[in-house]
């Protein structure tokens, strides 16, 4: 056959043609490729994010509420659910629902011992079991896999609680508009199932996606664990805040008790000797007010803690008495020596009561020594001068003036001048000259106040 142009010109548009059409096929398949692979990268960058996020978020429910919403952005699913199992307790709780026919938060629970969840359970100990990891299977489960399974199952219609099983997990998915799920697993344990919908565009999912989503469920897995334990130590911390706080309140009631246990003893020591009644009162009425002047007179702050200390000093200054036998604290009058030196330890066996309690301890050393003299020929350790606490020379002055103007078994009280005449006299050999000072003025403005 002749060749003719009309023929050359045909094997040449023929050609250009071919040509264009394979140049238009590669240019094509080399842009959905390119497009693909944005989008992998862009999917697999979005799904690096959140298991970076994951890590900052220590509390499950809102760990699920962003695993939800972020698979649900990037692979555009119908519906994205999650189920936690409850911590130490055996059943799953449905936490995150995202997309369509959304499930309220909380309203599902089901049992561990549920088909759906023993497939998982299963599943994740035979992964376990076997070491080859060739042979490992895919640990999720995709909804058409479980249909095909009901419809061969339904058909050999052997095993009867097989095929009851595996419609508990054919209607389990549906309930959880599960196209596919798949199990966070963190040392062999099962501690949420990401429950992923159908993808709205209708595409099904690909491998590229199933890879993704489970390298995102071991990401979800290790957050989980991290938070229970974050807030297992938050729950043992809070128990332990308050048992300390049980045992503070414990000791505070029981120093609140022993206060007054000590106390009362003061008080029967008074109720004891008929003589003495409201000695302790006056005491620590005229006290208290000594107290104020002197500590002003030498520039010392008052302080709640230093008026508390010299309170309870003059309270109980003659607690000791307690252990004196009645026929010597009420002897109507003189004491032998014998007499005296019981009478005396009174001092001691105050120390011995009050040492052993904490808060008593200041006090007890100050009520020890209240029959110090400044001179230094005191009792119990002949305490000389500066020695000698000031709240004991202060106790010490006010003990002796109303012992002085107040009757006794044995004697009846002196008048007030008398008395003053005696503290000037004992002043700078029993008392602090200084305080006596600061007593006699106090005293002097009381009777003329008294007398206006
Ligand atoms: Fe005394
Ligand atoms: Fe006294």
């Amino acid at each position: 056959m002749e060749l003719t142009f009309g023929h050359i010109l045909r094997i040449i548009a023929f050609f250009a043609l071919s040509g264009f059409a394979y140049g238009l096929g590669y240019f094509l398949s080399a842009q959905k490729y390119k497009r693909q692979h944005q989008s992998t990268k862009n999917y697999h960058n979005a799904l690096m994010q959140i298991n970076e996020r994951m890590v900052k978020v220590s509390d499950p429910s809102r760990l699920a509420r962003m695993i939800a919403q972020n698979i649900q952005h990037h692979i555009q699913a119908n519906h994205v659910g999650i189920l936690i199992k409850e911590f130490n307790k055996d059943c799953y709780v449905f936490r995150a629902s995202q997309g369509i026919d959304q499930i309220p938060p909380g309203l599902i629970k089901i049992d561990q011992s549920r088909p759906f969840i023993q497939w998982f359970e299963a599943r994740i100990r035979k992964d376990n079991d076997n070491q080859n990891v060739d042979q490992k299977e895919p640990t999720f489960l995709t909804f058409s896999e479980v249909h095909l399974w009901l419809e061969q199952r339904l058909r050999s219609k052997r095993d009867p609680e097989k095929i009851l099983q595996v419609m508990t997990i054919y209607e389990e998915m549906k309930r959880f508009q599960a196209a596919i799920a798949i199990p966070c697993y963190y040392q062999h344990k099962c501690l949420a199932i990401l429950l992923i919908g159908e993808k709205s565009t209708g595409a099904a999912y690909d491998r590229d996606d199933l890879e993704q989503l489970v390298a995102l469920s071991y990401g979800y897995a290790i957050a989980v664990h991290n938070a229970e334990l974050i807030s297992s130590l938050r729950d043992s911390n809070d128990q332990l805040k308050k048992r300390i706080q049980e045992v503070e309140s414990l000791q505070t009631q029981e120093r609140v008790n022993m206060r007054q246990m000590v106390l009362a003893l003061a008080e029967s020591v008074e109720a004891k000797d008929e003589y003495t009644g409201g000695h302790v009162d006056t005491v620590t009425q005229i006290g208290i007010g000594l107290g104020k002047r002197v500590y002003q007179k030498k520039g010392i702050d008052f302080s709640q803690q230093k008026k508390e200390l010299l309170l309870t000093a003059l309270r109980l200054h003659d607690v000791g008495k307690i252990g004196v036998p009645d026929h010597i604290l009420k002897k109507p009058g003189k004491l032998d020596p014998k007499e005296w030196e019981i009478m005396r330890d009174h001092v001691n066996i105050a120390a011995r009561i009050l040492a052993p309690l904490k808060d008593f301890r200041d006090a007890a050393y100050i009520v020890q020594h209240h029959h110090e003299s400044w001179d230094g020929s005191g009792y119990p350790h002949r305490l000389k001068g500066e020695e000698i606490p000031l709240e004991v020379r202060i106790i010490t002055l006010v003990d002796a003036y109303h012992a002085m103007v107040s009757d006794r078994t044995y004697r009846k009280g002196i008048s007030i001048q008398e008395a003053i005449k005696r503290i000037k006299a004992a002043s700078g050999i029993q008392f602090d000259p200084e305080i006596v000072n600061i007593f006699l003025e106090m005293l002097k403005e009381s009777v003329q106040e008294q007398v206006a």
